[in-house]
């Protein structure tokens, strides 16, 4: 499975949970930085007489608070954060593969996505050069949802400065864990939980049919409907208007252990395979598009936005119709 950016940033789901012991736990040796988060860096690291390895253990990880306090370091030499900035001023880190954790993350190699609002290339460059753990910098605003947020919202992205911004949350659901792969410059950021109420939500709906068909209408990297697929259901269709997320959804059948090809035979298909269908287009171009009818619609818009009209139009299409909110 190759990423866009020709590297091997993504791996098939049973090798990223078999291994998920290996992401982010400390071992016996990996001692803790002790970082103040509200008190100035430089002052901190003058103190503590901090190495160039900055807290790195011979196993090769190295404490959150450590990588973060190498990047800020960096972005203060820069002039781009002030020489008084302390560790909540640097940005967002994002980790990769993501799930809960009973402690703080230490990371190792190409394990961090790191997105802030106020970075330039060159910085952008010696942080990736310098602070192994980053595999990809992004510059955007965490308040910025990415991608479309309805049919007539211009769409948004984050900028790319450098390395690749994919990466994985691990989601939980009753029928095992999916890993949901995405480039966070083109697919919006959802963080998740122990218990997704979303995934919830459907397999509560699920339960209640043998073996139903369903439409995932806002599919965006594919989530509630490999989670449907995973539970046994006879059909997925899924649908998104932006197409870097119904391309992701294509993606993540794959990682998840569903064959597909990229395919467009009919009207806004993108991908198929054996029991399931990947297209891109309006909610509302779902009836002129599609022949069938399905026991389950699901709409997942995002937080605030008005789909009223959106969820109207997909009525006719199913037996019950399961609004996310
Ligand atoms: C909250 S996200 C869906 C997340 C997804 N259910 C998951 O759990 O991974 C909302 C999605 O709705 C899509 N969207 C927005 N307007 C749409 C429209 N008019 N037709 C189809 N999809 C739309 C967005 O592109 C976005 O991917
Ligand atoms: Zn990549
Ligand atoms: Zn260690």
């Amino acid at each position: 499975m190759m990423c866009p950016c020709g590297g091997k940033c993504v791996t098939n789901a049973e090798d990223v949970l078999g291994h998920l012991e290996h992401h982010h736990i400390p071992c016996k040796s990996c001692g803790k930085i002790d970082l103040k988060k509200f008190s100035s860096l430089s002052e901190q690291l003058e103190l503590k007489n901090i190495n160039s390895q900055w807290g790195r253990c011979k196993c090769g990880r190295r404490h959150l608070d450590a990588v973060m306090a190498h990047i800020l370091k960096i972005m203060i030499d820069e002039g781009l954060r002030d020489k008084q900035a302390n560790l909540r001023k640097v940005g967002t880190p994002l980790i990769t593969p993501a799930y809960p954790l009973k402690g703080a993350p230490y990371l190792s190699e190409d394990s961090l996505v790191f997105l802030t609002d106020e970075l330039n290339d060159k910085c952008a460059l010696r942080i990736y050069k310098e602070v192994p753990e980053v595999k990809g910098i992004l510059k955007g605003d965490l308040k910025d949802t990415v991608g479309m947020k309805d049919s007539t919202s211009t769409p948004h992205t984050y900028q790319l400065l450098a390395g690749c911004d994919m990466r994985c949350d691990v989601v939980q659901t009753p029928s095992g864990a999916l890993c949901i792969y995405k480039n966070q410059s083109q697919v919006h950021l959802e963080f998740p939980k122990p218990f997704s109420t979303k995934i919830t939500a459907v397999y509560n709906v699920l339960k209640k049919y043998k073996s139903p068909r369903v439409l995932d209408c806002t599919c965006g990297p594919g989530t509630l409907g490999i989670a449907a697929l995973k539970a046994g259901s006879r059909k997925v269709v899924f649908n998104d208007i932006w197409y870097p997320a119904a391309w992701t959804t294509a993606l993540n059948l794959e990682v998840n252990g569903f064959p597909t090809n990229l395919t467009r035979k009919k009207e806004g298909l993108i991908a198929s395979g054996e029991n399931f269908e990947v297209y891109c287009a309006d909610i509302k171009e779902l009836t002129s598009i599609l022949n069938e009818k399905f026991e389950i619609c699901l709409v997942d818009p995002f937080p605030g936005v008005d789909f009223k009209e959106a969820v109207k139009s997909v009525e006719k299409l199913a037996d019950e119709l399961i609004i996310i909110e």
